[in-house]
């Protein structure tokens, strides 16, 4: 399958990090409209998605219907796109899905061909319930690849995200089922030693990610008050520098001016979506220390400094970190402010990052 949506990393908000099972259309409308007022929207995010927990049961026809606490979807995909925004939606391909709710099985047409008349423009899709679904490679990719064709046959832009977890090398074959991004790991949850797990470690291979393919290690914790500012400096760093889908994962009405600080950065933003679409890896690590560059469309190279220990570190960075042989300007990401050369020495303080964006 062919699919045209998401030319650099899609970027957006869940309801699952903060809200869990617990969402309702007023809080959905409620992210739409504090997407809007914080500036978020203008930074970049698009997509309001709604995760697991808005099922209902089905009818005598089969249709999936929403449960009470959604009472009409195309008066809330009407409500999120007159304020310039997406929104998605969640399934799953088993009987049930993984909160318990009613999944697609049996039903993948009808509920590909309900969420697109009720003009939804994301699917994220999960992999749940029943041990035999889990097993086999073969099963897995055709059950994703049977709802990422009936999406397409909507005829409606229905962005098509993947969440099996990274099971049977889904960077392999996440495009040939329509996919446009695929989880790579488990569940994030909002503490710095998953987060680092994930960001560093499991983030998935850089050759499978590129325009209209990104591999997502998970939706963002930032703002949700488990991590220090540092902490998620350095995840949304990792996720800029790893070309990662930028789903924010808290309550949006709460967003503090740090919070909005790191998501919004106009430059960290630029990192995660140049138009290169390379997927950022490390160049070097030495004990808690990472080094990790990202050749941009520009010629320029994003390089971050990150520092995985629990005290603060002096520790240089050269041009040949970035690939480069020699550099004429570094501008850091954070602050804006810019230099003719790299120092010799940054401090990096527990747990943080420097992230400079390099000039040949
Ligand atoms: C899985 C996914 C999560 C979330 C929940 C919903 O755990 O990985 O992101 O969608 O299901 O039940």
């Amino acid at each position: 399958l062919h699919a045209t949506l998401a030319p650099t990393p899609p970027m957006g908000w869940s309801s699952w990090n903060s809200f869990g099972a617990a969402i309702d259309d007023a809080t959905v409308r409620a992210m739409a409209d504090a997407m809007v007022s914080s500036g978020l929207r203008d930074a970049g995010y698009t997509y309001v998605n709604i995760d697991d927990g808005w099922q209902g049961t089905r009818g005598a026809d089969g249709a999936l219907r929403p449960n009470a606490k959604f009472p009409d979807m195309k008066a809330l995909t009407a409500y999120v796109h007159a304020r310039g925004l997406k929104i998605g939606i969640y399934s799953s391909q088993g009987p049930k899905t993984c909160a318990g709710y009613t999944g697609s099985y049996g039903h993948v047409q009808q509920d590909a061909q309900t969420f697109a008349d009720w003009g939804f423009d994301y699917l994220k899709y999960d992999l749940c319930s029943g041990e035999w679904f889990y097993n086999d490679r073969d099963t897995v990719m055709r059950s994703y690849y049977a709802m990422g064709k009936a999406l397409q046959e909507t005829g409606r832009a229905i962005l098509f995200s993947l969440c099996e977890y990274g099971r049977f090398d889904v960077g392999e074959w996440g495009r040939s089922v329509g996919g446009e991004l695929w989880r790579t790991t488990g569940d994030i949850t909002d503490n710095y030693a998953t987060m680092a797990k994930i960001g560093f470690d499991h983030n998935g291979k850089p050759a499978n990610a590129g325009p209209h393919g990104w591999n997502d290690p998970d939706m963002l914790e930032i703002g949700n008050g488990g991590m220090s500012p540092d902490e998620y400096r350095s995840h949304m760093a990792l996720w800029a520098m790893s070309a990662a889908p930028l789903m924010m994962g808290h309550d949006l009405r709460k967003s503090d001016a740090a919070t909005l600080a790191i998501l919004t950065n106009p430059r960290v933003i630029a990192i995660d979506q140049d138009p290169r679409g390379v997927q950022g890896q490390a160049m070097r690590k030495d004990g808690t220390r990472e080094v990790w560059a990202k050749p941009l469309a520009d010629g320029r190279v994003a390089l971050a400094l990150f520092n995985r220990g629990e005290s603060a570190i002096e520790a240089p960075l050269t041009p040949a970190d970035a690939g480069l042989a020699s550099v004429s300007r570094v501008e850091d990401a954070w602050s804006g402010t810019t230099a003719p050369a790299l120092v010799p020495l940054y401090s990096v303080p527990a747990h943080g990052v420097v992230l400079l964006i390099v000039s040949p």
